[in-house]
């Protein structure tokens, strides 16, 4: 409305110049309306802004209840996750992230599963359709574990690393009451001179403690992964019953928990040209589900709850 710079001024120049002469008549009366009209507009707006609230109160009952926004939160996935990063980060470790979809090479060959090798059978992966002429190394998977950013992270660092790496994983599971296509996993990965399988067992031995409180105990018992060399499942003590045996625990009295191991030369291997040489140095890994953590921290019995949006279960853990 500003009498040099205003929209209406702007609008009440170009039009009535731009009108044929025959024309400039209603022109002219069309925009006075809308000047009038604009007018009216604002000054009942700002009577009503101006108006004390006691007054505009006889239309307006404050006494009615607000619009109501709750806040948000951490999903609980998500808050797992962080606490267990700062475990680590507490000891040093740094984060690392790598992408979703990998090809062949850094999910599998990398690792040490050799091109047709069975061990591959015993993760059910998503592959991108429409890849046959690539070579096999090259073609892309939804990467079924987050172990693709250990070789990442030691092409990205020269040795010694202490890395953590939370991430998204898939396998092709149908989603039941423990699986779900898509699911999260923390890896971590330490190299330096000297890393024995104690400095394992002390890590996640801490770490345990510090995620399920400080009377747990663990076991490592043998078992199989082709890029670490012994490897070992991590067993807690179950701490609802404190081993006594109960239903959480299968009365065995102990939980299963993640997979670790020191670290397989043949992987070092790939990884040589940065300075990781299996004569020199070694190192250990390991790698834990996030929704299984969460689930036996939280007493949850359906990882599927985690998925379905209802805020009736997120706001239990706000
Ligand atoms: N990547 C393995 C899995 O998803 C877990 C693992 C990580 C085992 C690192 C050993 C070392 O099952």
């Amino acid at each position: 409305m500003a009498r040099k710079n205003g929209i209406l001024s702007q609008i009440n120049d170009t039009w009535l110049k731009g009108a044929p002469n025959q024309n400039k008549k209603d022109v002219g009366f069309i925009l006075n309306r809308i000047k009038q009209n604009v007018e009216q507009r604002v000054a009942a707006t700002l009577k009503f802004v101006l108006t004390p609230a006691i007054e505009v109160s006889s239309f307006l009952d404050i006494t009615l209840p607000g619009i109501h926004r709750p806040l948000g939160a951490e999903h609980p996935i998500i808050k797992t996750m962080r606490e267990v990063v700062n475990v680590f980060r507490a000891l040093g470790y740094s984060v690392a992230e790598g992408p979703e979809i990998e090809p062949d090479y850094y999910n599998f060959e990398a690792l040490n599963f050799p091109p047709n090798h069975p061990a591959r059978d015993t993760q059910d992966t998503l592959f991108v359709s429409g890849q046959e002429k690539k070579q096999q190394r090259d073609r892309l998977l939804l990467r079924t574990h987050t172990s693709p950013v250990q070789v990442r992270a030691m092409l990205a660092q020269k040795p010694p690393i202490r890395v953590v790496a939370p991430g998204k994983v898939h396998r092709a599971d149908t989603a039941d009451a423990t699986h779900s296509p898509i699911f999260h996993q923390v890896e971590g990965l330490a190299v330096d001179t000297n890393i024995t399988f104690s400095d394992l067992k002390g890590t996640l031995d801490h770490a345990m403690k510090s995620l399920f409180g400080s009377a747990v105990k663990t076991r490592f018992y043998p078992s199989f992964f082709p890029f670490t060399e012994p490897s070992a499942d991590v067993q807690i003590t179950c701490f609802k019953c404190g081993g006594k045996g109960c239903r959480l625990c299968k009365n065995s009295g102990w939980i299963e928990l993640l997979g670790c191991g020191m670290v397989d030369p043949n992987v070092f291997k790939f990884v040589e040209s940065n300075g990781y040489d299996a004569r020199k140095i070694s190192g250990f890994a390991f790698g834990m589900g996030v929704e299984r953590i969460t689930m036996l921290k939280y007493g949850i019995d359906d990882i599927q709850l985690f998925y379905q949006g209802d805020v009736r279960f997120l706001e239990q853990f706000a």
